[in-house]
């Protein structure tokens, strides 16, 4: 405050400044609710329970939040000195109010939200009961990506999780190494793959669709891009994509696939990553028996096209630094042999 009493110009450019910081984070707060990975577009009941917890919560806070804030500024505008107040017969009235707003309300508020998450979300939440699912898939948490098995049929793949639509699936998750933590925001809550443990969710959504799911507890350099899409198809269609993905990896034609697949074979990439049906067993990296009927290399972090799935193989620390692919020395022409190879496989 200036001598007159009045807001001197450094005083409103500081009000000024801290209302527009102030407005940047609410935005941009509010900005990350929403895109493919939202809690707020719920594709399932689970899901559609927590974001009304969520606005719930948001209402809540901000009524507590906005009267704290009103309070301060109504003791502010009526402030008769600069000193503390004396309180004198008032004392007791002051008293009341800080007990009420200080311990009683925050006391209410936080007990009957603990209440309604605890009770009424995450019983939505838990794991399924047994017997009470359709078909369970595993999820094995890696670094960097995904290894997602159906233990009924042997289908193996990477990154991409089939489900049929309306249709209650027990999803297993574990790690292979480090913690990880699978989040498809639109589907399900979080859960943490831990070394030696099993995690149970359940994963049903009444919506055909492809969803984004992300690793959401730190697991090393790559932790942002481990991603993974979630595809709930027809329950016709997952049929014949899980009879596919079932069958053993497929003899393929062309002059390039042929000389990709003796490469493949030659150069070890068959002592980290398996094709079911072939001399190729390795278990380190992903299952590659049906590459080429994925859309997305890397943890969805490139598109699987021959080109970049070429330039992968060439030099695949220059796209995910870190990950455990080492460079195998191919030339250029060598890796477009294998990447024609490997796309071929369906
Ligand atoms: Cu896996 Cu973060």
């Amino acid at each position: 405050m200036s001598e007159g009493g009045r807001p001197g110009p450094r005083r409103r450019l500081l009000v000024r400044g801290v209302c527009a910081a102030g407005l940047l984070a609410i935005a941009s707060g509010l900005s990350g609710c929403g895109g493919r990975q939202s809690i707020l577009a719920p594709r399932s009941q689970q899901t559609h329970v927590i974001s009304v917890l969520w606005w719930w919560m948001l209402g809540a806070a901000s009524v507590v939040f906005f009267g704290a804030v009103g309070l301060l500024a109504l003791g502010y505008l009526r402030r008769r000195s600069s000193g503390l107040p004396v309180l004198g017969e008032r004392e007791g009235v002051v008293n009341a109010i800080v007990i009420a707003f200080g311990i009683v309300i925050p006391l209410i508020v936080l007990v009957t939200l603990f209440g309604a998450s605890d009770i009424y979300a995450i019983r939505f939440s838990a794991a399924p009961k047994s017997g009470s699912t359709r078909m369970t898939v595993q999820v094995i948490g890696r670094q960097w990506w995904w290894e997602v098995r159906y233990p009924a049929t042997g289908a193996v793949t990477a990154n991409e999780l089939h489900i049929p639509a309306g249709t209650r699936v027990q999803l297993v998750a574990t790690t292979a190494d480090v913690i990880h933590s699978l989040w498809v925001p639109r589907l399900a809550r979080k859960i943490d793959m831990i070394p030696g443990r099993e995690n149970r969710i359940l994963l049903e959504t009444p919506d055909v669709g492809t969803y984004l799911g992300q690793c959401s507890e730190f697991c090393g350099l790559q932790h942002a891009h481990m991603r993974l899409t979630v595809i709930a198809e027809p329950p016709g269609a997952f049929n014949s994509w899980l009879a596919a993905a079932t069958r053993p990896s497929p003899a393929t034609g062309g002059a390039a696939a042929g000389e990709g697949r003796a490469l493949f074979m030659a150069r070890g990439c068959g002592g980290c990553h398996q094709l079911r049906g072939s001399e190729a067993r390795g278990t380190i990296g992903p299952d590659l028996t049906h590459l080429g009927s994925r859309s997305t290399l890397a943890a969805v972090s490139i598109p699987n096209t021959p080109a970049e799935l070429a330039a992968w193989i060439r030099d695949p620390q220059a796209i995910k630094p870190g990950n455990h692919m080492p460079d195998l020395g191919l030339s250029g022409g060598e890796s477009q042999k294998v990447a024609a190879f490997l796309e071929a496989l369906k």
